[in-house]
């Protein structure tokens, strides 16, 4: 079988998916309507040609104001749906989803709106598809690590519903030390935690995200390839990296995708996952991911293998449920 067809039919797992980055153009228009919000742009057509991005900030711009017109749950629910049908469609078969509180609630949407919403679709994607997923809080780290204390306290009444805490947003000049005593907290409450590091940050970064926030995983992780004591010691710690190829090339981080480091991460020994990270925006879900690598890289059917692999091994599903996929494949 040819790497292709096999990453087309094989069960998989997504560990670094962001909701809101999951809103396609069409979707974003029928809701805007239905709440009676303008968007500033005449079409679909021409909403997707400001798709063009020179780097993170640029893209979250475009991003943060999509979000603005999610205003019910109903939105959160159409929309986290909308991202579970391509699951369904690419044999996903567990997902670990971010999701943004702070985009919703400093418009003033309640913390429940938005959970409750993507709440909604996880149950009916697991019953209609099987699908498991779990959700991942993602902190802004462009904002105060004050602000970040106030997500976590209204997060406390759905921890049952919730993993895992992330970082995103603006990296540069925004260390993960900036929250490291919410990390500690999170902790604390019984959260996961990981963060976006060496996405366009540098590999100092990833080191603090390690030592002070005590990271289960890494999100891109990419520039951890400038310092070969940080490589090494990522892969005797087994520590996960979720790499996001074609975020990759349209945030500008890497030049074409046939300058991809995904195939030598692996041969390094480092624990690379393949994800789509903002779908919408960066032209492919994440089976496009998996066949952009291996058409540019010539990744072959054993490396992909492993891919597939480490996306269910570095999951947080349940251990009997983890084995239970891996098995199958
Ligand atoms: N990087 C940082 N923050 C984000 C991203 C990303 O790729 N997507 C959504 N928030
Ligand atoms: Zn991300």
């Amino acid at each position: 079988m040819t790497p292709a067809d096999y990453i087309k039919q094989v069960p998989k797992a997504e560990l670094h998916l962001h909701i809101e980055g999951s809103f396609e153009p069409e979707l974003m228009f029928q809701i805007a309507q239905r709440n009676k919000i303008a968007i500033p742009y005449e079409s679909i057509e021409e909403l997707k040609k400001a798709y063009q991005f020179g780097n993170l900030q640029d893209f979250l711009d475009i991003y943060y104001a999509g979000a603005n017109v999610l205003i019910h749950e109903e939105d959160f629910y159409d929309l986290t749906m909308a991202y579970f049908q391509h699951c369904a469609e690419e044999n996903v078969v567990h997902t670990e989803i971010m999701f943004d509180p702070q985009t919703h609630t400093k418009r003033g949407i309640a913390f429940s709106t938005v959970i409750n919403g993507i709440q909604k679709a996880r149950v009916e994607a697991e019953s209609k598809w099987g699908i498991s997923s779990l959700l991942i809080m993602s902190y802004l780290r462009h904002l105060s690590e004050e602000d970040a204390f106030d997500t976590l306290a209204q997060s406390l009444p759905y921890k049952h519903l919730i993993k895992a805490v992330g970082l995103d947003s603006s990296e540069k000049g925004n260390p993960p030390s900036k929250f490291q005593k919410v990390f500690d907290a999170s902790v604390k409450a019984g959260y996961i935690p990981v963060a976006h590091a060496g996405e366009e940050g540098p590999a100092d970064y990833i080191w603090e995200a390690l030592d002070l926030l005590q990271v289960a995983r890494i999100d891109h992780g990419n520039n951890c390839l400038s310092d070969i004591s940080l490589v090494d010691r990522l892969v005797n710690e087994k520590m996960a990296l979720t790499v996001c190829p074609l975020s990759n090339t349209a945030l500008r981080n890497v030049d074409e995708i046939k300058n991809h480091p995904l195939k030598k991460m692996l041969d390094l020994g480092l624990k690379a996952t393949v994800n789509s990270d903002d779908p919408a925006y960066f032209g492919g879900y994440l089976t496009q991911n998996y066949l952009d690598c291996i058409e540019a890289l010539d990744l072959t059917l054993e490396e992909v293998k492993q891919l597939v692999r480490n996306s269910f091994e570095y999951s947080f599903l349940p251990e009997g449920r983890k084995q239970e996929l891996i098995a199958q494949l």
